[in-house]
């Protein structure tokens, strides 16, 4: 699998997150091209990788096998058509996008009935523990399971059944580092209060969640029956978590992910 070519049309965060988390996970450099408009980025990716660049998105789709479309969603329009008037033998190759809230109608508007993946990661996948949701279009099961390889070394993947299901993963995996930042922004600020320094208090916080998240992963057990093991009747934690959920910590969670979907679906429709 790590024999076809694959070009990055775009050089930015999120492009530089998956060649970096491919490198790592062994996928040989000198299958790997970036392409930017402006020279910058592509010179670090070089020096850091060891990766192909080209100012040249047209010079570096004809190269690829697989490209990789990671620019920003208002570009990618213009990007497609510069691509199909350039290269237009790429409509046959396969396509992976970045772009958040661009339904596949509209590459097919763009480039034809090509062969589509839309991927949607998370900023976790920076340190290996992403989770990224993955839309087919068109593809072929080897295509499928190629694209999984590629994004193997970001974290988890999972692959979603109907286009909609995009928009539910932006709330419950794009989204949400930031519900559990804010979560330990607030646990951090009460312990400040408390007296314990801005750093001990910050390791304190990070530490339980990340201690939580790691027995969660490792244990059959749902997470009210984790919370359950934890929380003995008239103790301390129960009075916390009443307090939780007396003020209606589920529905605020549940409110909140569906603001992002909303949010998702009113973006989609605007570009
Ligand atoms: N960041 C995230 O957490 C995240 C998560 C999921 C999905 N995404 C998606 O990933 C995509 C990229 O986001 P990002 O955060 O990586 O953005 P970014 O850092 O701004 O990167 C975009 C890159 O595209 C380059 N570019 C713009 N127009 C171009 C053109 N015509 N030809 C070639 N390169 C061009 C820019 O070049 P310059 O260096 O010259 O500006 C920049 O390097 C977006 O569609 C976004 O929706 C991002």
């Amino acid at each position: 699998m790590n024999d076809n070519r694959v070009a990055f049309i775009g050089a930015g965060n999120m492009a530089r997150c998956v060649i970096a988390a491919m490198v790592k996970a062994g996928y040989p450099a000198e299958n790997i091209m970036a392409a930017n408009r402006s020279q910058p980025k592509l010179t670090e990716l070089a020096k850091d990788y060891g990766i192909a660049t080209t100012l040249d998105n047209a010079a570096a789709a004809d190269w690829a096998d697989v490209i990789v479309l990671a620019v920003k969603p208002q570009m990618m329009q213009d990007v497609c058509s510069a691509l199909l008037e350039q290269a237009p033998q790429c409509q046959d190759k396969m396509f992976v996008t970045l772009a958040a809230g661009l339904p596949v109608a509209h590459y097919e508007n763009w480039l034809g009935n090509i062969k589509l993946v839309r991927a949607m990661p998370n900023t976790p996948s920076l340190v290996a523990l992403g989770v990224t949701g993955l839309f087919p279009s068109r593809c072929s099961n080897y295509e499928k399971a190629f694209v999984d390889h590629m994004f193997q070394g970001t974290g988890m993947t999972v692959w979603l059944n109907e286009e909609h299901e995009i928009n539910h993963i932006i709330a419950v995996t794009g989204s949400s580092p930031a519900y559990f930042f804010y979560f330990m922004q607030s646990m951090q600020q009460k312990a400040e209060q408390l007296g314990f320094s801005a750093e001990q208090a910050k390791a304190m916080v990070a530490q339980t969640a990340l201690g939580a998240a790691t027995m969660a992963l490792q244990s059959d057990l749902s997470f009210a029956q984790l919370r359950a093991q934890v929380t003995s009747k008239g103790g301390t934690t129960h009075e916390a978590v009443s307090t939780f959920a007396n003020n209606g910590l589920e529905e605020m969670v549940a409110k909140a992910m569906q603001a992002a979907i909303d949010r998702a679906q009113a973006m989609a429709k605007s570009i």
